[in-house]
């Protein structure tokens, strides 16, 4: 496809472990239905990635660069270059899967807290076999704390063992799908509530971490917001 044609590059995460599965069947049904309209697609499966455990050694926060050696450096600049994110994962002791986890610890504080996540065009699909974790599942798929566009957070009830099939959910996923891509394309701006609850959190932020900055632990946070204008 022709660079001028691409109006939308969407990265798909793959949050579980495990390759198949229900809600990978879901995040590939919408993958299939974005790239039928014209979207970029990059599909990341976590459970292929190498990625170390954040250490909190505050490299990152520093300096924008951690320091373990892996993949999730490359994963960062992915992330940095799509418009928006299709996530998938499905509730795990009540939670979500420690992978997904530990995918969100290793972005919060360079892309987090250097604001870059913020307007990023979210679809999430999760998944729970019987009862429970629908909303700290979600709370990571929409990585709303930092201000992104949710467009939808889809849940659904698999059962145990797993009797929904992908082809059950498929109208709801289109239907999502276009709503997402049409947030996307149209570069819808962030709703009101969230550049309230932004404004807050902000102000927060700034006031009692960087303005503080002890022993310049945010440096490159601070350097981050400097750079968008929102620290002097
Ligand atoms: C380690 C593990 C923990 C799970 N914990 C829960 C749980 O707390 N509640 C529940 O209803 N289902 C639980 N499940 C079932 C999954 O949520 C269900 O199998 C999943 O949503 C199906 O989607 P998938 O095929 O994409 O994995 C668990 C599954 C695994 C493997």
């Amino acid at each position: 496809m022709n660079e001028t044609e691409i109006k939308a590059r969407i990265l798909c995460v793959y949050g579980n472990p495990k390759q198949g599965g229900f809600v990978h069947g879901c995040v590939g049904h919408i993958a299939d239905h974005l790239a039928e309209k014209g979207a970029e697609i990059d599909h990341l499966r976590l459970g292929e990635c190498t990625m170390g455990d954040c250490v909190g050694c505050f490299t990152c926060l520093r300096t924008g660069n951690c320091p373990i050696k892996d993949d999730m450096n490359e994963i960062i600049d992915r992330i940095r270059s799509c418009d928006g994110i299709v996530t998938g994962a499905s509730v795990r002791n009540g939670f979500f899967p420690a992978i997904f986890k530990l995918f969100y610890e290793r972005i919060t504080y360079i892309l987090g807290f250097g604001r870059e996540l913020r307007g990023k065009y979210i679809l999430a699909v999760g998944a729970v076999g019987k009862a429970g974790g629908r909303k700290p599942l979600g709370r990571l798929l929409t990585f709303r704390e930092f201000h992104t566009y949710v467009s939808d957070y889809l849940f659904f009830r698999t059962g145990i063992p797993t009797t929904l099939t992908t082809a059950d959910v498929a109208p709801a996923l289109d239907k999502a799908a276009d709503k997402f891509y049409e947030a996307v394309t149209a570069r819808r701006p962030l709703p009101w509530r969230v550049r309230m609850l932004e404004r807050v959190d902000n102000f927060i932020m700034r006031k009692f971490l960087l303005e503080r900055n002890p022993d310049h632990v945010y440096d490159y946070v601070i350097s981050r917001w400097k750079d968008q204008g929102m620290m002097r």
